[in-house]
């Protein structure tokens, strides 16, 4: 037997106990004739004494262990005379009669504590030690907990776990794929699921009702705080419903899991805004709704007045920051360069302050009179004290993308982005379609299996770019963390749809004939949902990327830089596959 109480376990109820405990020497310090050690595994951390006055030999072996030793201690557990009221143990300690070194270490090339004082770089190569820290491992232990609570919830619901294959073709999420090359069928390759969404509407043609699967899906696209090239969803397909079912099932879920996870109830139907409203009222499809600050257009009060900028816009909008008139010139620059960075693209910005008498000081005066600048004043609905920010632009949508940075930004600043606070909402009423000016095509915004809203199928063969599909998703916190659709069921309408989407018949029956095949054996009306469980439980946890709820993440650039991959392939395995790698130079 190695052990039979674990660190973090023992309390002064344990006092006296003869105890066995193992795990890594987190510290060791010699004060004289004693020696600690901080004992540290999974559970917690317990102190180790060992005084030269009971055991001097055993203090001397003591002496000889290194930090990341694995160690096995047998002692008795006795009160300490100095409580440490930041540990659960901090009462106890144990006077250590015994110690059996299990294995020496190398010294860690950074130290494994709350505070550690490596680098990212160095913490991702050594992530095997990174993982012994408190704050990484507890997001690896909230991650599992969210999934044993998701499994409960949709297993309590009827729902199947079915595993799908990896090993697939070409998936229609808008991403590159990552492809595997075959020994056995000579010059093909398979692509990684981007998500299971062909597979799981087979599932619902395969009468399974209800499916469930906690899986990878890879991605190759530029990655960002929020995006992993393979990252797991918590994937969902149900038959027999309808959007307010499926929205129904999953809002359950969301607050089941605010309720077991953070001990937060949340009462009532989460709100649900049009995409329209939230690209015009936040310039964002994913809005934070913490807070409020939300756009006002102001070209009816703002043009015509000699500003050419303002007056040759094609959208002109304000955002009204509460008690920031105070800001100083040198800041209002800060955030001009700022707004005015490649990331954000904006031309400049204009702003204007509410005077504590109510009067308005723009840095545009010499155009606008004090009646103009009041009216604008009311437009925003601004008060004494407060901040206008206003932004225009020639490219509607870009606009408002840039107003939307500088209204988080803002956010930021003023402490609105609470962590600990959640706001949850459902962003329904998605276009059906979006054009791309890469492909001079329609795109289908959601996927091509999308149904769109009854009443516009009418306006496919009109006018398809009004057309709205039956798409949600679930935004917390600015966070889109999931989203989905009621799917087209009937083959006709499909081929419509890949029609619009500029696939000739025989491209579609290429890529996708098996789903259409499928859907002319009787295919349920069925529609479902995937969320980002990386996401779910970084925002559980509070981190600000998902990298740290992953136990092996790649980096910025796709690398896994423990295991050093993505690397070369012998010869031999190139010849294999009949693989050439071209030299780029
Ligand atoms: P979608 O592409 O919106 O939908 O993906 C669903 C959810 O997965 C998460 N997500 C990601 N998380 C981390 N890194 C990424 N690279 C990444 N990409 C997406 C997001 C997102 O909301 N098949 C559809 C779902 C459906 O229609 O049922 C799909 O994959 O939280």
């Amino acid at each position: 037997m190695f052990r039979n109480k674990t660190c973090g376990e023992l309390r002064i109820a344990n006092v006296g106990e003869n105890v066995t405990l193992a795990g890594w020497v987190q510290r060791i310090r010699k004060m004289g004739g004693m020696t600690f050690i901080d004992l540290r595994d999974r559970y917690g951390i317990t102190q180790i004494v060992f005084n030269t006055e009971v055991n001097s030999s055993l203090k001397d072996t003591a002496n000889q262990l290194g930090r990341e030793f694995v160690v096995q201690i047998t002692g008795v557990v006795t009160e300490r005379t100095n409580k440490n009221s930041k540990i659960p143990t901090g009462d106890i300690e144990i006077e250590a009669s015994e110690v059996n070194v299990l294995n020496t270490s190398a010294v860690p090339p950074f130290t494994i504590e709350d505070e550690s004082d490596g680098g990212d770089d160095l913490r991702m190569k050594y992530r095997y030690l990174d993982l012994r820290r408190n704050p990484v491992r507890y997001n690896i232990e909230l991650r599992h907990r969210m999934t044993m609570e998701v499994r409960r919830y949709l297993d309590s619901k009827g729902f199947l776990e079915i595993e799908t294959p990896m090993l697939i073709g070409s998936t229609p999420e808008g991403a590159r794929d990552f492809v595997v090359p075959s020994r056995m069928n000579h010059g093909q390759f398979y692509a990684l699921p981007q998500s299971p969404q062909t597979l799981k509407q087979l599932l619902m043609v395969a009468g399974m009702d209800r499916y469930f699967q906690i899986v990878k899906c890879f991605r190759d696209e530029d990655l960002r705080a929020d995006r992993q090239p393979e990252f797991t969803q918590i994937d969902c397909e149900m038959s027999f419903v309808e959007q307010e079912d499926v929205i129904g099932m999953f809002e359950g879920m969301a607050k089941h899991l605010f309720k077991e996870i953070r001990g937060i109830e949340i009462n009532g139907d989460f709100p649900r805004m049009t995409w329209a409203d939230a690209m015009s009222l936040y310039g964002s499809d994913k809005p934070d709704t913490r807070f409020g600050m939300t756009f006002v257009e102001l070209d009816d009060i703002l043009k015509g007045h000699g500003f050419s900028v303002f007056d040759n816009a094609a959208y002109i909008g304000g955002i009204c920051v509460e008690g920031a008139a105070s800001y100083t010139r040198k800041q209002i620059d800060q955030l001009t360069e700022w707004v005015k960075r490649p990331q954000i693209g904006a031309k400049g910005m204009v702003y204007a302050r509410v005077e504590s008498d109510g009067n308005v000081k723009s840095s545009v005066d010499k155009f606008y009179t004090q009646e103009t600048l009041q009216q604008l004043k009311a437009k925003m609905d601004a008060k004494p004290g407060d901040l206008i920010l206003i932004l225009s632009g020639d490219d509607v949508m870009k606009t408002r993308k840039q107003l939307g940075e500088l209204r988080l930004e803002m956010g930021n600043r003023l402490g609105l982005r609470d962590k600990n606070v959640f706001s949850c909402l459902w962003i329904v009423d998605f276009p059906m379609f979006e054009w791309s000016e890469e492909e001079n095509r329609l795109m289908a915004m959601h996927h091509p299996f999308t149904h769109p809203k009854d009443e516009d199928i009418p306006l496919l063969d009109t006018n398809p770019a009004a057309v709205r599909a039956d798409a949600y998703d679930m935004v917390i916190n600015g966070v889109e963390v999931g989203g989905g659709s009621i799917r087209i069921h009937d083959s006709q309408l499909q081929a419509k749809m890949f029609d619009i989407l500029g696939f000739t018949p025989e491209k579609a029956r290429e890529q996708f004939g098996f789903l259409m095949n499928a859907f002319t054996y009787g295919a349920p009306p069925h529609g479902g949902l995937a969320y980002g469980l990386d996401r779910w439980v970084s925002l559980m946890a509070g981190l600000d990327s998902i990298r740290d709820c992953i136990a092996f993440p790649k980096n910025n650039s796709g690398r896994d830089v423990m295991l050093d991959a993505p690397s070369t392939l012998d010869q031999k395995q190139l010849d294999e596959l009949s693989l050439a790698v071209i030299d780029e130079a």
